[in-house]
């Protein structure tokens, strides 16, 4: 078995230690309060337990109270009978009852606090800003939310009730073996010290085999979480077999850990259960001797041989619990430390209020910004600029120079280490972020869609806007044809972020979005790289119509988009270093007019756009342009 461990690929599952031990139980203390509205479920299914055990207590000894007076007693008694039957029949009823309610009420308790606690996991996690999740990995917050709530929901529903149940049952018992006679009874609990010593020895193996097959467990869902987001890359680049060796491996990992744990469990049940037979053939063997002389009754022993058989399950599932506990406390410090972590970004007490928001026209200023994702390692250096309501500005500049950056900054995905922008004035950290996210609207290469219908996908599930308002939206954009055209209309159901459909379709779809959304500042990350010439074409229609009388910020690959734009801003490593018109800038001679010859555009103004936008194509459009 050890060899089995050893051999494994992965490395071994961290130890709870001695300290850890100790924050693991705080963090699950710290789990509590989501149970507190259930306080009384919770004294309701100790009650019922109380009840429960003592029916099943109560049943070896009616049994003996048969035997000895009403059936080898000196005076037989039929009617005694009758009456023991009638009690033991009724006892099994409330016991069977009890049990019954008392497993629903934990079940019913015991999900909601689990429900409560995916819940809270997931807002937490809508709350965070970009960074948080720079630092975590996808498949690791799955796996909190999804494995990690289950198995702090087995100590809610498992060990509580394992705790109460079988620790009183284990007190009954003993208590009810002294009373039935002293001798006897503390001779019986000789056995204790031995089970006790046995649940030692076999503890670490247990605990460690657990905990092996939980992690292994959760490598796979991780592993299986990232792989299917990312399953296309893998296809394209031919990684399937890599891939599927990685998870053949961690696969069987898992099967080993599962089957180690297995035969270690088998081994210590069936020797616990060994034990418990050799302790009823002793107590056969002497009880039965005391018996013969006459020293106890022969229902005491009957007596003692159920209570001996009662015993050792108690004992057994109490040891099992174990295990739950270790895990629940590591899972629930992986909740804890979720939940923990404060969003990097917060709002402000005091929100800028509707009358504000209502009067926003675009005016964008960045005032001395500098950002770096890392300390030391400068992003964006000192940059300084104001946009005009409803202005065009282009963006363009090597990979890596810092443009999509540039615009987290503005939609406050991150905060800048120093500076500040503003939108007509107010800094950004005086809007909501709700707020915030209504005003600026981000359309990038990458188009998210969710699971759901086009219509929905285009107002973003908010009720608030109606189908009329997504329909002139996809009129504007010119994507209501298309929408028409698929299999039923604007009902036609999305799977997996939209994947039934070609890029440029998922783009006009997201143009119609960023329409019926209606920001007041729109930014186009490379929205439209991916898309051929002609489907390019069809979207520079949308997107005329949707940079019309709004601010719009445009980082484009492709020279071409943006020579219309009223300003280009030129960014070389975080900085930038030229800014003006298209016809200014190719006159100047740096760093955009090598780009402009390399793309091989035309640097004679008036030469019709190739694509976006309304500015070059459709001037009528251009002209809405409040300025
Ligand atoms: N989430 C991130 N965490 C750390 N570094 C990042 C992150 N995103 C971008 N960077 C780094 O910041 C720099 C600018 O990136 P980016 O703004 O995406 O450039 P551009 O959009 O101009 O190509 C790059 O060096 C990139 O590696
Ligand atoms: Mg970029």
């Amino acid at each position: 078995m050890k060899a089995v461990q050893s051999s494994s690929p992965l490395p071994p599952p961290k130890r709870v230690s001695g300290q850890g031990a100790a924050t693991g139980m705080r963090s699950l203390l710290r789990l509590l309060p989501f149970a507190k509205p259930y306080a009384w479920h919770f004294v309701g299914i100790f009650v019922l337990v109380v009840l429960y055990n003592l029916s099943s207590v109560l049943q070896p000894y009616l049994v003996k109270v048969a035997i000895d007076s009403d059936i080898t007693g000196a005076h037989p008694n039929p009617h005694g009978l009758l009456v023991i039957s009638a009690i033991y029949a009724a006892s099994v009823v409330i016991g069977v009852g009890a049990n019954m309610a008392q497993i629903l009420l934990l079940q019913y308790a015991g999900q909601r606090v689990v429900r409560a606690i995916r819940m809270r996991l997931f807002t937490h996690m809508e709350q965070q800003s970009m960074s948080f999740f720079d630092q975590n990995s996808m498949g690791r917050l799955v796996t909190n939310v999804s494995s990690d709530t289950e198995t702090v929901s087995q100590f809610f529903t498992q060990f509580f009730l394992s705790l109460v149940r079988d620790g009183l049952s284990i007190v009954m018992i003993i208590i009810a073996m002294l009373e039935l006679n002293l001798r006897i009874g503390l001779e019986s609990l000789l056995i204790v010290p031995i089970i006790f010593g046995i649940s030692l020895a076999f503890r670490h193996s247990l605990k460690q085999a657990y905990q092996t097959t939980r992690t292994r467990l959760s490598n796979i869902v991780s592993f299986l979480a990232e792989n299917l987001a990312g399953m296309r890359i893998t296809q394209i680049f031919h990684q399937e077999e890599r891939q599927g060796s990685v998870y053949n491996r961690l696969n069987e990992a898992h099967r080993q850990a599962n089957v180690h744990e297995y035969g270690v469990s088998m081994f210590f049940n069936r020797t616990l259960e060994w034990l418990g037979n050799a302790a009823v053939a002793s107590v056969v063997w002497f009880g039965g001797g005391s018996v013969l002389d006459h020293a106890i009754q022969f229902g005491v022993l009957y007596a003692f041989i159920s209570y001996i058989r009662q015993f050792f399950q108690p004992i057994n599932s109490i040891t099992q619990q174990w295990n739950t506990l270790q895990s629940s406390m590591v899972a629930a410090e992986r909740i804890s430390r979720v939940l923990s972590e404060e969003p990097a970004i917060a709002d402000t007490d005091t929100p800028l209020g509707p009358e504000v928001l209502a009067r926003i026209t675009g005016r964008v200023t960045f005032a001395g910004v500098t950002f770096a994702y890392k300390p030391g390692e400068l992003v964006l250096v000192d940059l300084s600029f104001e946009i005009k309501p409803g202005a065009m500005i282009g963006f363009v500049g090597p990979t890596g120079a810092g443009k999509s950056s540039l615009v987290s900054l503005l939609t406050r995905f991150y905060e800048p280490q120093e500076g500040v922008i503003t939108l007509d004035g107010h800094s950004l950290r005086d809007f909501s972020q709700a707020d915030l996210h209504t005003l600026v609207g981000l359309l990038q290469q990458d188009v998210h869609l969710f699971t759901g219908s086009v219509l929905d996908n285009i107002r973003l599930f908010r009720p608030d806007i109606s189908e009329r308002v997504v329909l002139d939206a996809a009129q504007a954009v010119g994507a209501h044809d298309l929408i028409m055209r698929l299999p039923d209309g604007y009902n036609t159901r999305l799977y997996g972020k939209g994947a039934n459909l070609s890029m440029g379709e998922r783009q006009m779809l997201s143009f119609a979005r960023v329409v019926a959304l209606n920001p007041r500042i729109l930014i186009l990350d490379e929205a439209t790289a991916s898309l051929d010439s002609q489907t390019e074409a069809l979207v520079s229609r949308g997107l005329a119509a949707v940079s019309a009388n709004r601010t719009t910020l445009v980082i484009a690959h492709r020279l071409s988009t943006v020579r219309h734009a009223d300003q280009i801003y030129v960014l070389e490593r975080g900085r930038i270093i030229e800014r003006g018109n298209h016809d200014q800038l190719v006159q100047q001679g740096g760093l955009y007019a090598r780009l402009v010859a390399q793309s091989g555009i035309e640097a004679s103004p008036g030469e019709p756009a190739a694509a976006l936008p309304g500015r070059g194509e459709g001037k009528g459009v251009g002209a809405l342009a409040v300025r």
